[in-house]
């Protein structure tokens, strides 16, 4: 039997999952760390406890499984993307904190960039819509704003990466300082079109080329982990942008086959397979995982806020003790009772893109109770995914007939059901739900040679339940019209 380790270093938790070679969890170790928030709109984490936080749970795994890290047929590694990391190549000192990719700072770079006419020609080069989500505007954000750094990066002294990036250079000590096409393509500095990093675009956002790793397919042999960190060398074999990963966790290899994920945010992609298709309706194009040395493409749509609003159900309005008590509060009234919560904490992405809105609870009357409040929590990672799913329809790449979930919160049945009602097609949950670092397994297991090929991964995935439509058509759109509403009042809020 060969096993695969997986790394999943996220916006809250870093994990570390074992998997055997049939896509089972051997063992799981996880760590959350420090959120930081400087200033409203901003979201930073420190790398030196990214990279603790992930060598910890790696080790942890290894020692709850009873598995030497020399068994390890290899590992890949997967991870929340955009969040940008700097820092030095002569000592891998960070030089600033990670700028996480919720965090809203750049949006005077945006505004820069749109004023000089490039909105258009940024999107065409990277799929992207010009929003201070994507990496190149932080990393400019950083370089004007920080003291010294723009000299020293123009004297080659200073390294960018994605947080993939940032723990294979601590990982081989150093010696690699690499990334893949699923996390460079959302910089906004690499051409999805090319697959190469762009000049033009490195000289708009005013980026030394010297900061920027070496990009491969996701799945490559890209060296090997330094002995002394899991006792014994093991291949990195996959990298993996987390939202990616699991559309490939999720054998969603072909056109048409669709995921979301609702994780701190919510994530759906559609494969367009070797077409890099453009919206008209406010999604993103992005390189899927590169098994080989073709390209592939989904279309993406991005909610900043997911089940990121249980969080603050618990920590913010201590309305839950912990995040699974939500499903309980909720299903103890049988709606929402005309509640309707936009939690646009960091302004609003996919398909609205307002880099400024603020979140807004809706609706509420003398009867209101915390219990209506939870459900429209709930309800509004729904809302969200539903929004994303008809501009993907509107679109019309191709039909979508199922979707197929994953993410913390689709443990939730009452989430998934609401799901399914106001999208009308099967919601499918399947057994193994860690479809990010499965993933991420997958792609370093077919670099190593424990997989033939993507059919054998088909084959592998199971459902463990349809969640199927229970109300009709109408009635979902009233429903999809009173979210709609509360968005625009969001929107007219912001003068
Ligand atoms: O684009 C951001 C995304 O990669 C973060 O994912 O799972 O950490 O919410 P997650």
């Amino acid at each position: 039997m060969a096993y695969l380790l997986a790394l999943d270093q996220g916006t809250s938790s870093s994990r570390s999952i074992i998997f055997d070679e049939s896509g089972a969890i051997v063992a799981t170790a996880q760590q959350e760390f420090p959120q930081i928030f400087p200033q409203p709109g901003w979201v930073e984490h420190d790398p030196l406890e990214l990279w603790n936080s992930q060598l910890q749970t790696a080790r942890r795994v290894l020692e709850q499984s009873g598995i030497k890290a020399g068994e390890l047929a290899a590992l890949g590694i997967t991870n929340q993307r955009e969040t940008t990391v700097v820092w030095e190549r002569a000592s891998g000192r960070p030089v600033y904190n990670a700028v996480v990719w919720q965090d809203r700072r750049a949006e005077t770079v945006c505004a820069r960039l749109r004023e000089r006419g490039l909105g258009e020609a940024i999107q065409a080069k990277t799929g992207l819509v010009l929003d201070p989500y994507f990496s190149g505007t932080k990393l400019r954000w950083i370089l004007d704003n920080v003291p010294g750094l723009r000299e020293r990066a123009q004297r080659g002294e200073l390294l960018f990466g994605t947080v993939d990036a940032w723990l294979i250079w601590n990982l081989t000590g150093g010696r690699l300082h690499v990334s893949d096409v699923s996390n460079a393509s959302r910089t906004m500095l690499w051409n999805i079109h090319t697959g190469r990093w762009d000049e033009e675009l490195l000289a708009w956002l005013d980026i030394p080329r010297s900061m920027l790793p070496e990009v491969h397919a996701s799945s490559h042999i890209y060296g090997e982990v330094d002995a002394q960190h899991l006792g014994a060398a093991v291949k990195i074999a996959g990298i993996a942008g987390d939202q990616q990963s699991a559309l490939f966790g999720q054998a969603c290899f072909a056109p048409g086959m669709a995921k979301n994920t609702y994780g701190t945010g919510c994530f759906m992609l559609l494969h367009t397979g070797d077409q890099c298709a453009t919206s008209r309706n406010g999604l993103i194009s992005t390189a899927a995982c590169q098994a080989d040395q073709r390209k592939q493409y989904a279309l993406e749509g991005s909610v900043f806020i997911g089940g990121a609003v249980v969080q603050w159900l618990r920590d913010g309005l201590k309305a839950i003790k912990t995040s699974t008590d939500v499903e309980g509060l909720a299903a103890t009234v049988d709606d929402s009772g005309g509640v309707v919560f936009v939690p646009s904490f960091t302004g609003l992405g996919a398909p609205y893109w307002n880099p400024s809105a603020k979140g807004a609870i809706v609706g509420l009357s003398r009867g209101s109770t915390v219990a209506h409040i939870a459900r429209a929590a709930l309800e509004s990672i729904a809302f969200q995914s539903t929004a994303l799913l008809n501009a993907m329809v509107r679109d019309a790449v191709s039909p979508i007939t199922e979707l197929r979930v994953d993410g913390g919160a689709a443990a939730n049945n009452l989430l998934l059901q609401f799901q399914a009602d106001l999208l009308g097609i099967p919601v499918i949950r399947p057994q193994v739900t860690e479809t990010t670092a499965l993933g991420a397994a997958y792609l370093a297991g077919l670099a190593t040679g424990v997989y033939g090929g993507l059919s054998e991964l088909s084959g592998q995935w199971r459902m463990e339940r349809t969640f199927l439509p229970t109300i009709g058509r109408d009635e979902a759109a009233a429903k999809m019209q009173g979210w709609e509403m509360a968005i625009r009042q969001v929107r007219a809020g912001e003068g």
